[in-house]
């Protein structure tokens, strides 16, 4: 992202409101984050580790390009209502197997379920209606539109809802007044309400990160998924960051996310699966996760990989 304006003044101010904001949301029903995150302290720390409450199962989840295969997981399961990390050295086939999660790729084999019902053959458009979204990067065209119309955008974008909106006119009027009404309390959470009507392309790094989750957020999710939330983010904005992210949680949305930043990964995620050469080599709650000799030998053995910090917090 060359063309990102540097993160402002602005970013750096204290952000107490972030917590009262996300306190005020309703939770997801039937999920009790506390238990969740409880529920993994007997889950063995191991490849493919059964959970307690999974949310999303893969299975047999094999991707090649041409000779070479990017992914080849064999079984993994994603604990509902807590925040999973996925980590593993540069080229082990993360964003492969992230695309393949949210349908924004095929597989070449395998099965994979949401909430217990099968997702294989569900178009990414529509993997929203299940609960399930992803944050997308401001693109160009994004970028010339005002901060309040992406967000916008953000639910009938996902949602499909082009057709209701044709063959509807009279209901679509009320869902409209409904969906300013949900863009401006999520801007309003992520402390963006002065930005509403800005260009999305003047933002800082940080609050177009901001921004992207808060759009995901427009189609109600039960999962939410992040391709590495911190990156081109001025370290300023990192704790208010963190903060809208272990929100998610706390309101019982299930969080999976991609990140290189180990400080990240051992600050907010309850649970960590680590990727290597495009399966899946180890498991566990952060803390342990240093210590396992496997991903040592993954990370020192990657010619490209970048170095784990094994001391952090160990
Ligand atoms: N579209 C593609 N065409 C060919 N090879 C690809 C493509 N996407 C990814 N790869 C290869 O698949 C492997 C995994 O890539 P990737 O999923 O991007 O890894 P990570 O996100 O863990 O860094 C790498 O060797 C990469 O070069
Ligand atoms: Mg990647």
């Amino acid at each position: 992202m060359t063309d990102d304006a540097p993160d402002t003044a602005a970013d750096t101010a204290p952000d107490p409101s972030v917590v009262a904001a996300t306190d005020a949301l309703v939770a997801v029903p039937g999920v009790d984050p506390d238990k969740a995150r409880a529920a993994l302290v007997d889950v063995p720390r191991e490849p493919g580790a059964p959970k307690p409450d999974p949310i999303l199962v893969a299975d047999g989840v094999v991707r090649r390009f041409g000779g070479l295969t990017a992914v080849d997981v064999d079984h993994v399961e994603i604990q509902r209502g807590v925040i999973t990390a996925l980590i593993g050295p540069n080229g082990a086939g993360k964003t492969t197997f992230f695309n393949l999660l949210t349908n924004f790729d095929t597989a070449d084999s395998g099965r994979r379920t949401f909430d217990g019902q099968p997702i294989d053959e569900v178009p990414a458009h529509k993997i929203a209606n299940y609960g399930m979204v992803r944050t997308f990067q401001l693109t160009k065209a994004l970028s010339k539109m005002s901060v309040i119309d992406n967000m916008k955008l953000g639910a009938t974008q996902q949602k499909g809802e082009t057709l209701w909106r044709s063959l509807l006119p009279f209901i679509w009027k009320g869902q409209e007044a409904d969906i300013e009404a949900r863009a401006e309390a999520l801007l309003d959470r992520f402390n963006m309400t002065h930005m509403r009507d800005e260009f999305a392309g003047t933002l800082s790094g940080g609050q177009r990160k901001l921004l992207e989750m808060a759009r995901a957020l427009m189609v109600e999710p039960t999962m939410v998924m992040l391709d590495e939330p911190m990156a081109g983010v001025n370290p300023a904005l990192t704790q208010s960051l963190l903060q809208h992210v272990t929100g998610l949680r706390d309101q019982g949305m299930t969080v999976l996310f991609v990140e290189h930043d180990m400080d990240m990964v051992q600050e907010i995620s309850d649970w960590v699966i680590v990727m290597a050469e495009g399966a899946i080599i180890a498991e566990g709650p952060p803390q342990s996760i240093g210590e396992n000799q496997a991903v040592v030998d993954a990370y020192l053995g990657g010619s490209h990989g970048a170095p784990l910090d094994l001391d952090r917090k160990l």
